[in-house]
């Protein structure tokens, strides 16, 4: 980048550019006419007093009555120097002869020369380069810009909208992966600057983030999620100029991005974390890695599938997804098994009291029936000794 300014200090000398008519109705002692003189700021500013006739000079007035500023020297020859011009120096000045008529009127600008400009030139997809600037300084003074671009010794003109006069493009670089120098030349009244910069086509080119990133969890997917984008609405939708996607991913809380490439617009990531939200961000870049990769699309926030939102059935796949314990180490069983021995437990206490009881009544009735035994016995025996009695 290389710049020449014509920045002149000291007596301004510029000349007299053309004559402003200033239309003042209401307040009748301001010039008809005026001359208009740029001056730069810090410098000294010499009006002259110039009359076609030899004039007794008797003052100088500041926008038609007030006194003009202290720091002020009057020359011997009637011409008034502001010593360090200032912003609020800047009016319309007159001298006046003794009978206070307008013997010269000039309207006075005060601002620099133009200064290098911060050039930037882009280009979003293969067939056109945009540039742009800012100024690095404010000059106070109405800008033309010139923009033209140089390769070998073909110079062309970098096409401006008037209603951009900060920016240029180039339509249909003839030859994009060639170098061209850039040239914007900012002229104002005070003097002219030139900025170039080289451009490397096939460096340049740098798309869009992608657009329209969403994502969605997988149904009964508690590890999944989907992502899909747009190509960039400044990149060629006919997929002449294939687009690289670059997609990462990280759970919240955690430093360390996933990355997935992929030419699709869509993607399953397959290992989130359950339960965790993740930030998901998508970058593009031309599928035969000319230029460099987009910015990263914002960061966009997705949580995978819950278990809670609808609880699973042993028929689900998801169920032993989710059951199967995260880390392989763990050895603790699973809550299945516990609920599983306790029905067992259960049910051997409860066959072990039925057999208790179920000996128990055999005893029972097994002692009953012996004494039932025992008394028909007695009952015999008696009988016969009865018998025996009688006999
Ligand atoms: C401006 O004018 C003042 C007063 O006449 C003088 O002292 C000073 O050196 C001048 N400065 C320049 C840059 O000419
Ligand atoms: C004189 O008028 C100009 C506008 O023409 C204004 O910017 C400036 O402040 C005025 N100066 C004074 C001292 O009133
Ligand atoms: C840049 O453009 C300006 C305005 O067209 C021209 O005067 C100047 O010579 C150019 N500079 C170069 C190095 O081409």
């Amino acid at each position: 980048m290389s710049a020449t300014s014509t920045h002149t200090c000291g007596l301004i000398s510029l000349a007299i550019l053309t004559i402003l008519c200033v239309h003042v109705n209401s307040e009748p002692w301001i010039p008809e006419a005026a001359d208009v003189q740029y001056g730069s700021l810090d410098c000294n500013v010499t009006l002259a007093c110039s009359s076609p006739w030899p004039r007794s000079l008797a003052e100088w007035r500041l926008n038609g009555s007030t006194p003009v500023p202290e720091q002020t020297v009057l020359g011997s020859d009637g011409g008034l120097t502001l010593v360090n011009a200032k912003q609020h120096m800047g009016g319309i000045y007159s001298c006046h002869d003794e009978k206070g008529n307008v013997v010269h009127a000039v309207k006075l600008y005060l601002g620099r020369a133009p200064e290098p400009l911060n050039v930037s030139c882009r280009m979003a997809n293969h067939f056109v380069v945009r540039c742009s600037w800012k100024p690095l300084v404010n000059t106070y003074l109405p800008s033309k810009f010139i923009a033209t671009y140089r390769n070998d010794d073909l110079v062309a003109t970098c096409h401006q909208e008037p209603s951009q006069p900060n920016e240029c493009t180039i339509g249909n670089p003839f030859a994009w992966w060639h170098t061209v120098t850039m040239n914007i030349t900012e002229v104002n009244p005070l003097g002219s600057a030139s900025t170039r910069i080289l451009l490397q086509f096939h460096k340049l080119l740098r798309p869009d983030p992608p657009e329209a990133v969403t994502t969605e969890p997988v149904a009964g997917q508690p590890r999944k999620l989907r992502v899909s984008w747009r190509y960039p609405s400044s990149w060629p939708q006919s997929r002449a100029f294939p687009l690289l996607f670059q997609l990462r991913y990280r759970p919240v809380g955690s430093n360390i991005w996933s990355e997935r490439s992929t030419t699709d617009t869509n993607v399953t990531i397959t290992d989130v974390v359950s339960g965790h939200p993740h930030l998901i961000q998508v970058q593009a870049g031309d599928e035969l890695s000319f230029g460099s990769w987009s910015e990263w699309s914002p960061e966009l926030q997705a949580l995978p599938w819950i278990v809670e939102a609808s609880p699973p059935t042993k028929e689900d796949p998801a169920y032993n997804l989710f059951t199967e314990p995260i880390t392989v180490e763990s050895t603790e069983p699973p809550p299945e098994d516990h609920r599983n021995v306790g029905v067992l437990v259960c049910l051997g206490l409860l066959a072990g009291v039925i057999l208790l009881m179920l000996c128990t009544l055999i005893i029972l009735l097994w002692m009953r029936q012996k004494r039932r035994d025992c008394m028909m016995k007695r009952e015999l025996a008696s009988m016969m000794s009865m018998q025996h009695v009688k006999i």
